[in-house]
């Protein structure tokens, strides 16, 4: 997938450092980002969650010439202190860190949002997908002495309902919350935190969501620009806000979503 663009090649990202966590596939969002990455100079450690994705991992890894691919399951401090420790022995510090982490169960992905979040659904899915970013933030900014730049991945479902969505709607409210808190508290030290609020695309996440497809059809044939997001755009995105070319930009959510999110009403014909 990665291949099928015309990917920007270039001297953007030479002599930076960093970590891309959330690579499951090669469709994953954090494998299209770190190809572009990757493709403007940049050295990449992937943290991967467990032995049966390393399998899976490893060999676009290698692909692109990488060879650092660490464990790292965002629920286990250990396991999150045994990963920093490995990326802060390999480099001793980084310029950037890719957070493309979010997980909430099947059953909480359909129907009613009231009638199917349980304390444990939800407690899982604010661990995962909220909390770990702000561990991830902490973790980064302690081996970023040169300042740096920190993004993660947000959905329109947490502006606006969307069905289905559901509780991750509500996690990805408290990070983009928390993407302005931890821009504030990071700022100071030369760290720049966004976010990027993606249109729906087809991965492993979109395939958990009952009906994940129709957000993409109605995503689509909604947008301004009637078309799909392209991993093209959303990896751009990416590149221009961990490069020095994102300069000056914190606290941000940015949409790349073909611009669906400014439709209110879509046109007569576009109805469903
Ligand atoms: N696909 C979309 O339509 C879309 C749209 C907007 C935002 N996003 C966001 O993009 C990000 C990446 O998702 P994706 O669509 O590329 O799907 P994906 O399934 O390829 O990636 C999700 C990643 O989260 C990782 N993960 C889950 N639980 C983990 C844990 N306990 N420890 C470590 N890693 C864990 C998985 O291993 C996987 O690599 C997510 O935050 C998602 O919400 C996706």
């Amino acid at each position: 997938m990665a291949d099928d663009w015309n990917m920007p090649k270039g001297d953007l990202m030479k002599g930076k450092r960093g970590v891309v966590m959330g690579v499951a596939n090669q469709n994953s969002i954090a494998w299209g980002i770190a190809t572009q990455l990757a493709a403007q100079g940049a050295e990449i450690a992937f943290t991967y969650q467990g032995e049966s994705l390393e399998r899976r991992v490893r060999p676009l890894v290698e692909s692109i010439g990488m060879d650092t691919m660490i464990p790292a399951d965002v629920t286990n401090d250990e396991s999150m202190d045994a990963a920093f420790a490995a990326i802060k022995q390999k480099w001793g510090k980084i310029d950037f860190l890719v957070h493309s982490i979010a997980f909430a169960g099947k059953d909480e992905l359909q129907g009613s949002m009231v009638a199917n979040t349980t304390r444990e659904g939800f407690r899982r899915a604010m661990d995962i997908s909220v909390y770990s970013f702000i561990d991830c933030a902490r973790r980064a900014s302690e081996i970023m002495p040169d300042g740096g730049s920190i993004i993660c991945m947000t959905y329109l479902g947490a502006e606006r309902t969307v069905p289905s969505y559901n509780v991750m709607g509500v996690a990805k409210a408290a990070l983009e919350a928390s993407t302005r808190y931890a821009a504030r508290d990071l700022g100071p030290q030369g760290i720049r935190v966004n976010a990027i609020s993606a249109g729906a695309m087809r991965t492993l996440s979109l395939a958990g969501i009952r009906g994940g497809k129709s957000l993409m059809g109605t995503g689509r044939n909604w947008s301004l620009l009637k078309e799909d997001t392209s991993m093209e755009g959303v990896a751009g995105c990416a590149l221009y806000l961990l490069s020095p070319l994102g300069r000056s930009i914190a606290g941000e959510v940015i949409h790349v979503d073909a611009g669906f999110h400014v439709v209110g009403v879509p046109d007569a014909s576009e109805e469903e």
